[in-house]
């Protein structure tokens, strides 16, 4: 009888269990989230598998955990994994699943943000440059190529995170559903309704699923949405009770949620540095906690815009972002505890129990010191090389969207109408260089255009001279209406009385040639540089660094040089632009660099290399120096 009974409870036992052990919901009567059952706070970071390398994942989030961060917040940009439509990428630094496993091995929940627009200073804020390629989609929206689009990536994405929910096993508490979108002019509930049905189907129905918005009633309003629980996001200079009172108007019952705090904040080309004082975050930090409310510090660990990622601002002017996202946050840049983290580590004790044991000092860093580049040679004569496939032609100029080249540079090439003894106006009538363009002719530099700021250069030259501009993508438009953001010559340009057509459009892959080992394998003869007056134009340099038996983090200097792009090893570490700050130094990352093998360099410099060539190798960044715009 006993054995009988015992056995016949004892499944029933373990089911119910089960049930209580893995479940994160709202409680709406507490105003709290509920984790197996019990009230649950969350005291959590933003960090983006994207902007740290992935062999350095595991110590940022050790590091956070050690900092007393009971859940990490992340955000999943799209456009990282499917550069291509239908192609879907999550090797290696696109591993999301491994950055869940690391965060879940180390003891740290997860907050998902699968966008699919993230915003986040980031390339597009995630949208696909794809998407582009109808030139009436409203982004954002009910239309239907764009919900097409999303359809099919959430059902790949969500699909593969199912497993991670909480409920399921895995560590994700809950996933946001788009992004401050109250911020943006649509206003399209369709479009929100489509989401939730679409993350009710893959998620299933027990996941908390929730919405972020600015702290106005706009926002509010246009934001949130019935069974998407809303939270708000607000910095140091919000007044926390009027705050989370307007939360409170939208959902009236519920744990108080600021989703975004801001520990620091981001850098434009051309702005002073951004800064947040400490002391204004830890006792924020510790107001809020007292109340209760669960908050996400954003950043926690900012990391870097590698390659092309960095987004960009359209407020009065284009304004990009700069390729260090350290954000001035806890951790910096490279990972090391900064005084804002102890800070905060002393707030969060008062709440909940911090790990034992001392935070991870800062990682040793080397200044390997100089190191001498010699030119390849400029991209006219590169061509060959760069741009294997050859040109396409055009009557008018194509947009980097319709030659499917969606990040980097391109070159347009046509020739000089009539003879131009004088100097004569080169004019790019609808503000449509996006978003610079490096002129020469007969591989002579004539200068530069830049969107919204210089519309006009003179040439001069004689008909039939080659016209070549190199023309950059900033990083396209990740905040506001303005996100339809095409690249390239949009439209025709004029020179003196003549519309310019005929182009060749060459798409320039050097990423793919350097990653395959170009221009040091290629042993090429370099000749020696000829002087010039008033700058060279668009030219490649490499070097080496020698190896030092050390693979340590350092930060790589180009004083002197002007604009361009770096790579280490084949990785593009991100643009650099001193002479227009603030930042004046790039992170590279030590697990880029080899101890026992020469350290391949190589720099495109967009508009004039220093006589001298030298980079430089520090043992600290330099962030905060902004030069008189040149
Ligand atoms: C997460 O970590 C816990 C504790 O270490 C472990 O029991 C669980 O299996 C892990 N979950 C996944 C999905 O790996
Ligand atoms: C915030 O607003 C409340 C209500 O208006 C006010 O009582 C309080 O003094 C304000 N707090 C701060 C820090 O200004
Ligand atoms: C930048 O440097 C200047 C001069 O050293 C300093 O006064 C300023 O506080 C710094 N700004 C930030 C945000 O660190
Ligand atoms: C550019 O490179 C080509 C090929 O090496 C060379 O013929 C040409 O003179 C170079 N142009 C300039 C301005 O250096
Ligand atoms: C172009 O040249 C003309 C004639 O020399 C000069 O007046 C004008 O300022 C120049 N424009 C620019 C944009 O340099
Ligand atoms: C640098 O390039 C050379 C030539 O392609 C290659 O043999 C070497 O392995 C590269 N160095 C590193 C550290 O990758």
């Amino acid at each position: 009888m006993l054995a009988v009974g015992a056995l016949a409870v004892l499944p029933l036992c373990a089911v119910a269990v089960w049930g209580i052990e893995r479940s994160f919901s709202i409680d709406p009567e507490r105003n709290c989230f509920l984790k197996d059952g019990e009230p649950f706070q969350y005291v959590s970071g933003s960090i983006h598998y994207s902007r740290v390398p992935r062999s350095y994942w595991r110590d940022r989030l050790n590091k956070m955990y050690m900092s007393g961060l009971n859940a990490v917040q992340v955000y999943v940009p799209w456009n990282f994994h499917e550069q291509v439509q239908g192609v879907y990428e999550f090797d290696g630094e696109r591993d999301v699943e491994y950055f869940l496993n690391l965060a879940n091995q180390t003891g740290l929940l997860v907050i998902l943000r699968p966008g699919p627009y993230i915003c986040a200073e980031w390339e597009m804020g995630g949208l696909p440059a794809w998407l582009l390629h109808n030139p009436n989609i409203i982004l954002r929206s009910a239309d239907s190529d764009y919900l097409q689009a999303v359809s099919n990536w959430m059902a790949v994405l969500l699909t593969k995170l199912r497993p991670w929910l909480y409920q399921n096993g895995g560590n994700i508490i809950s996933v946001q559903v788009e992004n401050e979108y109250g911020s943006y002019f649509a206003c399209d509930y369709n479009y929100l309704r489509h989401l939730r049905t679409l993350f009710r189907f893959f998620l299933g129905e027990d996941v908390v699923l929730f919405t972020t918005d600015g702290n106005t009633d706009k926002e509010l309003v246009c934001g949130t949405l019935e069974g998407l629980y809303a939270t708000i996001d607000f910095g140091t200079d919000t007044n926390i009770t009027t705050a989370f009172r307007r939360q409170r108007r939208f959902e009236p019952k519920g744990p108080l949620v600021n989703s975004e705090f801001y520990t620091g904040w981001l850098d434009h080309w051309g702005d002073k540095h951004a800064a947040v004082e400490t002391q204004k975050v830890s006792r924020m930090l510790e107001d809020m906690l007292s109340l209760g409310a669960s908050v996400n510090m954003y950043m926690f660990e900012g990391g870097t815009n590698f390659g092309y990622w960095n987004g960009a601002d359209y407020d009065s002017r284009f304004r990009s972002v700069v390729t260090s996202y350290d954000y001035n946050a806890p951790l910096s840049e490279a990972g090391d505890p900064t005084d804002k983290l102890l800070a905060i580590r002393d707030v969060i004790k008062h709440f909940r129990d911090v790990p034992v044991g001392p935070m991870p000092p800062a990682s040793p860093k080397m200044a390997y010191g100089f190191v001498t580049l010699k030119k390849v040679g400029n991209i006219s004569g590169l061509l060959d090389t760069l741009c294997p496939q050859g040109p396409v032609q055009s009557h008018h100029p194509l947009t980097f969207e319709e030659m499917k080249h969606y990040y980097g540079f391109m070159l347009y090439r046509t020739v000089l109408p009539r003879n131009l003894p004088e100097p004569t106006p080169l004019i790019s009538p609808m503000n449509g260089i996006h978003d610079r363009a490096y002129v020469s002719v007969n591989g002579v530099y004539q200068g530069m255009m830049e969107r919204d700021v210089t519309l006009v250069m003179n040439v001069t030259g004689r008909a039939g001279d080659q016209l070549d501009m190199v023309v950059e993508n900033m990083g396209r438009v990740n905040f506001g209406n303005k996100i339809n953001d095409y690249k390239g010559l949009l439209g025709n340009l004029i020179l003196g009385n003549d519309v310019l057509t005929d182009w060749l459009i060459f798409s320039l892959d050097i990423d793919v040639m350097i990653a395959t080992g170009w221009p040091q394998a290629g042993g090429v003869d370099v000749p020696p540089e000829p002087k010039s007056e008033g700058g060279r134009g668009p030219a490649v340099y490499s070097g080496t660094l020698q190896p030092t038996g050390l693979a340590w983090d350092t930060f790589i200097k180009l004083n002197g040089w002007t604009k361009g792009q770096v790579w280490i090893n084949g990785v593009n570490l991100g643009r650099y632009w001193p002479q227009r700050g603030p930042q004046q130094t790039l992170y590279v990352p030590g697990s880029l660099l080899s101890p026992t093998v020469p350290n391949n360099i190589t720099v495109l410099e967009l508009e004039n290399a220093p006589e001298h060539g030298r980079v430089l190798f520090m043992d600290r960044p330099q962030l905060n120096n902004t030069r008189a715009q040149s």
